[in-house]
């Protein structure tokens, strides 16, 4: 594969230590990447050797994983590398991809090289049909835009616009919330798409403004446009017309949340996790993505949880597989494959291999300081309603 071996340097792990071996493992990353004078953008192949969890000699004493950035939206890039991982590094899984356009090009690949496939964010419901070796364990638009349709009839909203970015989460977003909310006896009176790339928001901010709505359904997938989404909203000033944004939880990620801020209070959206929620296993995985990444990674979010649950489904696949790789046998152990995640119990259905996950509202308060999207009511544990 020509790699190229630049530095290699060792940390003691003194007893204090003992207990995180992901924190050694990545103390020793930076400071040999900082002997190195290797940025950890330009790195390529990461090998961890003898990285072992306490009490559990299962873990295989010598993973590689292979990173490559696709930059953004980009199809053809996804999937020329999706096929060089599989045809020339011959690895035993395909994990990531962020945007649907990408997770639709590479999933071909995954069928082509028999290769398991795990989507740790890509949402279109379409996705997983796409290829017997996806599975699918972050989430789905119309699994969490469906509950709020019903939310918004419980609450009395009946007159609503939507806007949703142009693409597949964005129609199945508009088509689930529309679905639940119309079936409840609201009316949409107005749809918006806005493109994936630069939107300028104003113009359509003005649109939904004239059309007077109640409240206007939002979603933007959650990059920088949620930031730019908050700005325009307030900046037309539908918030002083008394329009209520009510949204899927894309759009208040907890990543960006502080920044977005005060515009942020009030608003209820739904999703699937929230760094706010109150469990242990949520407790333990603040702390780990802290210790991993240190205070300037800033607050993790959906996708960081959907990547922590995707490295425990691969961490038992290979343990119940002794470590032989079979992409068959492999898939055979994610179908049904549950687990108490950060967010909840989870689990990846047999028949559709798409994850089933309870859905919470959530509203946002300022909790000790800081902004953040408070659960306080659940709709149970739902499976993709567009499958
Ligand atoms: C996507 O499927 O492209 C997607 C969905 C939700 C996001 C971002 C991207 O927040």
């Amino acid at each position: 594969m020509g790699t190229v071996i630049d530095h290699a340097t060792v940390t003691r792990a003194g007893w204090r230590s003992r207990h995180s071996a992901l924190r050694i493992a990545v103390a020793t990353a930076g400071a040999c990447l900082d002997e190195a004078g290797c940025p950890p953008n330009d790195l390529d192949l990461l090998v961890n050797a003898g990285l072992y969890r306490d009490g559990n000699l299962g873990e295989p004493a010598l993973a590689s994983v292979i990173q490559k950035d696709v930059g953004g939206p980009a199809p053809d890039v996804a999937k020329r590398l999706a096929q060089e991982l599989v045809t020339r590094d011959k690895v035993d899984f395909l994990v990531g991809f962020g945007f649907t356009p990408e997770a639709l090009a590479a999933a071909p690949v995954a069928t082509e090289g028999k290769t398991p496939m795990i989507i740790m964010n890509a949402a279109t419901s379409i996705i997983t049909t796409k290829s017997p070796y996806v599975v699918r364990i972050s989430l789905t638009l119309p699994q969490v835009s469906a509950p709020m349709g019903d939310w918004a009839i419980k609450n009395g909203i009946k007159k609503v616009s939507t806007i949703v970015t142009d693409y597949g989460p964005g129609i199945d977003a508009e088509t689930f919330f529309k679905k639940t909310f119309t079936a409840g006896g609201g009316t949409v009176i107005d749809s918006v798409r806005v493109p994936l790339n630069n939107p300028d928001f104003s113009a359509f901010m003005q649109r939904v403004k004239d059309a007077q709505p109640e409240a206007v359904f939002v979603f933007v997938p959650a990059t920088e446009q949620c930031i730019t989404f908050m700005k325009a909203f307030k900046e037309r000033g539908l918030a002083d017309a008394g329009i209520k944004i009510i949204a899927t939880g894309d759009l208040l990620e907890d990543h960006q949340l502080q920044t977005i801020g005060e515009a942020a209070l009030g608003v209820v959206s739904t999703h699937h996790y929230s760094m706010a929620h109150d469990s242990p296993e949520n407790k333990a995985f603040l702390k780990a993505y802290a210790d991993a990444n240190g205070p300037e990674a800033g607050a993790p979010n959906f996708m960081s949880v959907a990547a922590y649950d995707g490295m425990a489904a691969i961490y038992n696949v290979i343990e119940k597989l002794g470590g032989t790789m079979d992409a068959d046998k492999a898939l055979a152990i994610l179908k049904g494959y549950k687990r108490t995640s950060p967010r909840g119990e989870i689990m990846i259905d047999p028949e559709t291999r798409d994850i089933v996950q309870t859905i919470y509202v959530r509203r946002v308060e300022k909790v000790d300081g800081q902004y953040r999207n408070v659960e306080f009511e659940n709709v149970g544990m739902l499976k993709d309603p567009g499958k």
